[in-house]
């Protein structure tokens, strides 16, 4: 069996893309694996468990303070972040591989809003998604892939904002699949 935690705090678009990815997959190699995800949350009013529920996926409230503890207990092949607001610490990165999304060119924009940032600067440079391995410092780990999002002149910001969440729910569940192929 391949164990795989989604880490989600609000939304969950990304987490409901990669579930909805393997759910679909033709992928046999993974597949005879036994592909199972659970979602871990830090915040019990989270969208994303709704979306958890209606995928039928585990999920796991964890306190911020107890995630060590708990991933002590439970073993994961990859932790995936997809919107998790909490800075992962040096301690809890020595339990599994961590990667994250983040929706800049990094090392552009790190941190928080960096969408609505990147739009209100017109920052055309920085437009675009990294995935990332995750390290102990914010958007810095090894950058695994990128995917730029073009930033037209006029468009709305509700709509740049979807371009790049396409982006993202096209990109993170195929760097997964080669994560995971690499174990099997
Ligand atoms: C995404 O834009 C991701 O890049 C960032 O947080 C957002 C999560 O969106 N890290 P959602 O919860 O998956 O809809």
């Amino acid at each position: 069996m391949i164990k795989v935690a989604i880490f989600a705090s609000n939304n969950g678009s990304n987490f409901e893309a990669i579930v909805k990815y393997f759910k679909y997959s033709r992928n046999k190699k993974i597949k005879k694996y036994n592909l199972q995800f659970v979602l871990i949350t830090n915040n019990k009013r989270a969208y994303v468990i709704l979306r958890a529920k209606k995928l039928n996926i585990k999920y796991y409230i964890i306190e911020n303070d107890k995630l060590d503890e708990f991933l002590l207990l439970n073993k994961f092949d990859l932790c995936v972040l997809a919107g998790y607001m909490k800075i992962i610490n040096e301690k809890t990165l020595k339990h599994c591989v961590f990667i994250n999304i983040h929706p800049s060119l990094l090392p552009h924009y790190k941190g928080i809003d960096a969408i609505k940032r990147i739009y209100k600067d017109n920052a055309t440079n920085a437009s675009g998604v990294s995935i990332h391995y995750v390290n102990k410092y914010i958007d810095g780990g090894e950058v695994i892939i990128q995917k730029q999002v073009k930033l037209d002149k006029n468009i709305s910001y509700a709509c740049y904002k979807r371009k790049v969440h396409l982006v993202e729910h096209k990109i993170y569940p195929k760097v997964i699949e080669k994560f995971l192929m690499s174990l099997c």
